[in-house]
């Protein structure tokens, strides 16, 4: 049977290192769904149309290609934050199910992070990790994150961002960001990034041998 792990969890909770990093250990695909809502957002202001243009964003949506992204720039701050307003919109939400379903589908199974993994994309995946910390926490690593990548770095503007975010995507009606019922919640404001790969290596070996 293939072996689907779905890591959900706010901004910046160390989802995307912690996917990346249980991809590598179990020789799986990693597709961070986030980057989809990125480049949604990216190719509107690319084409300077406002981000609740619903016409052009499904039609975006619809036109991404994996393999074209701009990964360095998907990730600055402002991306993130255009990306939450173009995440709110159903349509485009239904317009990218497809692409990260196939992904999932893969035979030998696949690792998907985002916000809506484990309740809406991959409702019966083999593993699910709901990944938290306190929003201050989370400033911080994406203050330190985006100082490596040369970022100009503004912590109380992060800090701003990141709750700005949860509220937005936790306050959306179209698939909110929400722990799935069957998620284990892990909660990595105390663990550092090898602390918090173990304890979901726990969490995926419980859960495959059940
Ligand atoms: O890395 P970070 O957590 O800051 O952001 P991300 O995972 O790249 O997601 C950027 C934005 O896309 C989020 O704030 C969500 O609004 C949206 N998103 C979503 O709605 N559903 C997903 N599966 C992934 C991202």
């Amino acid at each position: 049977m293939s072996f689907v792990i779905a890591i959900d969890g706010p901004a910046a909770s160390g989802k995307g290192t912690l996917a990346r990093k249980l991809a590598e250990h179990y020789g799986l695909p990693h597709l961070d769904t986030g980057l989809l809502y990125r480049a949604t957002a990216c190719a509107l202001l690319d084409e300077g149309l406002p981000l609740d243009d619903l016409h052009a964003a499904v039609e975006a949506a619809r036109g991404l290609s994996l393999v074209d992204f701009d990964e360095a720039r998907l990730r600055a701050r402002e991306m993130g934050e255009a990306a939450s307003v173009v995440a709110a919109m159903p349509a485009v939400r239904a317009a990218l199910i497809d692409m990260q379903r196939a992904f999932a589908a893969r035979p030998e199974g696949a690792v998907l992070d985002g916000r809506d993994i484990g309740t809406v994309i991959c409702p019966d995946a083999s593993v699910k990790i709901f990944v938290t910390a306190t929003p201050e926490t989370r400033a911080q690593r994406r203050a330190l994150e985006l100082a490596s990548r040369g970022e100009p770095v503004d912590y109380a503007a992060i800090l701003d961002d990141v709750k700005k975010r949860d509220a937005r995507d936790s306050g959306r009606s179209a698939a909110p960001l929400k722990a799935a019922d069957d998620a284990v919640t892990l909660d990595t404001s105390e663990l550092d990034r090898d602390e918090a790969f173990a304890a979901a290596v726990a969490i995926a070996e419980k859960a495959r041998s059940a």
